[in-house]
């Protein structure tokens, strides 16, 4: 029977991840099953730091930005007696589980707790880069997608006012799905992700070929992530965070300064940055965080530890976290081309 679980919210965060919060509790609460919260994630597990949340806790957070109980990117699995911090945390507050919203690494934290630790524990996706498999959205990506579509329409109506080039850089660390969303929503004239090497010359020469049919501005979506065919553009290295993963941001100088420098147009760099994961949630954000959050508790409640709550076709399903974190869930090769239909 379950009576208690943890709530925890680990990794970047994202719009939504407090609509997926608020429909946890207020699922739970239909059982009489209370939630405790951890602080900040995986650390907040390994510090004890939690408060229970109930329906007066979750008022007015469905259209709230960021987390109410924050989040960070500690894992139990770098952190010395990590892994029986967690064990004693649940033992401490006699938890019967945890659910656990998070992105690729929150979620293999979680795979590995639940395979060799057995501890009880349902995941729930998010991550504006949209990279997590087996569920067709996680939350905060169409938030994230809203925001860098705006932001190439407007910069559409300047690039065209000043013969320019604009560069979109959005977030996509290994997956382009920002930008290859935004950039079909936005009509952008280059779309460049990780899942497709670019090579620079031909850009530069689609864009001279722009410029020859009339069209003196074009506006090129970039994901953080993109690479260019080996040997064609060196890119800076980038710094190492302080989790040892490279801290992206800033290739869209270097495509700029490139693309300058190969068809003599003027080019502007505009880096959208954490605007992309803040504020409010999209309205379908706010509804697969709904979904999610109570097919995730009705998980719980089924005693289906190992899973996590998906949406697929619309619809909450429960899949299992060892599929959903296998690999990386990446641009197909068909989305990318419907948006190479409209480069011109
Ligand atoms: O959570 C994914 C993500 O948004 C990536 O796209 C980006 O590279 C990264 O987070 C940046 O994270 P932070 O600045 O919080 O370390």
């Amino acid at each position: 029977m379950v009576r208690r679980i943890g709530l925890l919210t680990g990794g970047g965060d994202c719009s939504g991840l407090n609509a997926a919060i608020r429909a946890v509790v207020r699922r739970a609460e239909k059982d009489n099953v209370s939630v405790y919260g951890f602080r900040n994630g995986w650390k907040g597990v390994l510090e004890q730091e939690t408060e229970v949340l109930d329906l007066m806790a979750t008022r007015g957070l469905l259209h709230r930005g960021g987390t109410s109980l924050g989040t960070s990117r500690v894992s139990p699995y770098f952190e010395p007696d990590g892994v029986q911090g967690v064990i004693d945390a649940m033992e401490v507050h006699r938890l019967d589980g945890l659910i656990v919203i998070g992105g690729e690494g929150t979620l293999s934290a979680s795979l590995r707790l639940h395979r060799d630790e057995g501890i009880p524990i349902v995941g729930i996706p998010k991550t504006i880069d949209n990279d997590v498999s087996e569920t067709d959205l996680s939350i905060g990506f169409l938030t994230a997608v809203q925001v860098a579509s705006e932001a190439a329409d407007r910069l559409h109506s300047t690039a065209e006012s000043h013969d320019r080039v604009m560069v979109l850089e959005v977030m996509g660390r290994h997956a382009g799905w920002i930008a290859t969303y935004a950039g079909i929503a936005g009509g952008a004239d280059a779309i460049l992700i990780p899942e497709v090497p670019f090579d620079i010359d031909g850009v530069a020469r689609h864009l001279r070929h722009r410029a020859g049919t009339g069209r003196d501005f074009s506006v090129v979506v970039v994901a953080e992530g993109a690479e260019p065919v080996p040997g064609t553009l060196e890119l800076p290295e980038s710094p190492i965070d302080e989790f040892g993963r490279p801290r992206l941001g800033g290739i869209g100088h270097t495509i700029a300064h490139a693309l300058e420098e190969r068809t003599g147009f003027d080019a502007r760099v505009t880096i959208l940055g954490h605007v992309q994961r803040g504020g409010g949630p999209s309205p379908v954000d706010r509804i697969i965080a709904s979904q999610m959050g109570v097919a995730a508790v009705e998980a719980a409640l089924d005693g289906a530890w190992g899973t996590m709550a998906a949406v697929q076709r619309f619809q909450a399903v429960r899949v299992s976290l060892e599929d959903a974190t296998r690999e990386l869930k990446r641009v197909p090769e068909s989305l990318y081309r419907v948006g190479e239909v409209f480069f011109g």
